[in-house]
C-alpha cells in the first residue's frame, strides 16, 4: 500500500476480520459474488442468518485490491448482528467513509455493497425455495392450480 492510504483500510488490509466460506449449500447461508466491471476483482461474501432472522456469521474472500479487501473486512464487522432488511441498507458512501477511500476507490467500496445485497437475495430465494418445495409435499398443484398460489398469499 503507498503512502496517503488512511490507516483503517491499512488496519483492515493488513489484518482482514472474518476471511473464509461459509457452507454454501447450508439452507441459512446466503452467498453473494459480485465483479466490478471497471477491474475485474471479485468478492465473495457469506452471511449466517439465525431463526430470528439476524446475521449471526459472516465470511468473506476477496480477489480484489487492498480498498476492496478493506471493504469486504469492514463491511463483515458491520452487518453482523443485524437484520437483513438493515444489512441491505448499509451505503458503500459509508464503508468508503469510514475507510477514508479516495475518489478513485470509490468502486471498491460499491462492491462491498454490492456483495452484502446479492447475499441477501441469495438466501431470501433458497428460503422462498424451500417452502416452495415443502408446500408441494402437500398441496397436489396439478390437481388444483391455485392451491399452491393460495398458500403463498
Ligand atoms: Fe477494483 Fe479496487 S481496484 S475493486
Amino acid at each position: 500500500l503507498s503512502r496517503g492510504y488512511h490507516e483503517n483500510v491499512i488496519s483492515h488490509y493488513e489484518n482482514p476480520r472474518n476471511v473464509g466460506s461459509l457452507p454454501k449449500g447450508d439452507l441459512d447461508v446466503g452467498t453473494g459474488l459480485v465483479g466490478a466491471p471497471a477491474c475485474g476483482d471479485v468478492m465473495k461474501l457469506q452471511i449466517r442468518v439465525d431463526e430470528n432472522g439476524i446475521i449471526s456469521e459472516v465470511k468473506f474472500k476477496t480477489f480484489g485490491c487492498g480498498s476492496a479487501i478493506a471493504s469486504s473486512s469492514y463491511l463483515t464487522e458491520r452487518v453482523k448482528g443485524l437484520s437483513l432488511e438493515d444489512a441491505g441498507k448499509v451505503k458503500n458512501t459509508e464503508i468508503a467513509k469510514e475507510l477514508c477511500l479516495p475518489p478513485v476507490k470509490l468502486h471498491c467500496s460499491m462492491l462491498a455493497e454490492d456483495a452484502i445485497r446479492s447475499a441477501i437475495r441469495d438466501y431470501r430465494s433458497k428460503r422462498t425455495q424451500a417452502a416452495d418445495s415443502k408446500q408441494t409435499g402437500f398441496v397436489d398443484v396439478t390437481q388444483n392450480s391455485s392451491a399452491g398460489e393460495m398458500a403463498h398469499a
